[in-house]
């Protein structure tokens, strides 16, 4: 769905989540989102975090589960994806704090087989993800899924592909200090969503949208797997949309 800007779409977006969460405040039940990071989501977040203070929409149903997180990252690092979801919203919302979870950037090596197991686990006790909101990558990624993710990849430690780390690298003042690597669900989670929701905004993006709509289903362009999702919207901007 191509909208006229990214502020109208993500005006559209936010209303489709607060529907949600209404509709399971209605049936006695949490409304279970998976949230992205990065610039694409912000204006999503910034209509959520209104409609809770100027409409009185409550999050205390709504469990969050965030796609990934840089490995190694502190949480109260600025370039950490919990630092960057408490600010944008959840620092202004309702939300228990025991029902968001974020991949853990601290944890030891061997640990985070056992966590990501439980990562899905957690999803999977909830009854799934109700939404799934996306952004794509430059390489196609969705959450941290490089080239090469399977379509049944879980939650896992990934390595993060040079053209990431090249992205990254202003917010990090400088390549080299950019993490090799991250924890990202996987593939396979996202596509177990109910409903999926990839924004892209800008000519930037204009290139891998033709390719993750158009192209050949392909692990080299892992977001080209969201056409075999039955319920897979593509909300994105006018320029975003230019080559398709
Ligand atoms: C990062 C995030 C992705 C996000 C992508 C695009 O790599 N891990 O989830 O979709 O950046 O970022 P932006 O929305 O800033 O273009």
């Amino acid at each position: 769905m191509i909208h006229e800007d990214s502020n109208s779409a993500s005006f559209y977006v936010a209303n489709e989540i607060a529907e949600l969460i209404r509709r399971r405040q209605k049936e006695g039940k949490m409304a279970v989102l998976g949230l992205a990071t990065g610039s694409t989501p912000t204006k999503v977040y910034d209509y959520l975090v209104k409609f809770h203070q100027e409409d009185g929409l409550s999050f205390k149903n709504v469990a969050t589960f965030n796609l990934d997180e840089y490995y190694p990252m502190q949480p109260d690092s600025i370039h950490s994806y919990v630092r960057f979801m408490n600010e944008h919203l959840f620092d202004h919302l309702d939300i228990d704090k025991k029902n968001i979870h974020i991949p853990d950037g601290t944890l030891k090596k061997e640990d985070i087989r056992a966590f990501c197991d439980a990562y899905e686990q957690k999803i999977a006790d909830l009854g799934g993800i109700d939404i799934q909101v996306l952004g794509i990558g430059r390489t196609g990624h969705i959450g941290f899924n490089e080239p090469g993710s399977s379509i049944s990849s879980k939650t896992r430690l990934v390595r993060l592909d040079r053209v990431t780390k090249l992205d990254a690298a202003s917010d990090f003042f400088g390549e080299e200090n950019v993490p090799q690597r991250a924890i990202t669900m996987g593939v396979g989670t996202i596509m177990s969503a109910t409903r999926i929701i990839l924004m892209a905004w800008g000519e930037g993006k204009s290139r891998i949208i033709k390719e993750a709509v158009e192209g050949e289903i392909r692990e080299s362009v892992p977001a080209t797997f969201l056409q075999e999702h039955p319920n897979c919207d593509y909300i994105i901007d006018e320029a975003a949309g230019s080559l398709l």
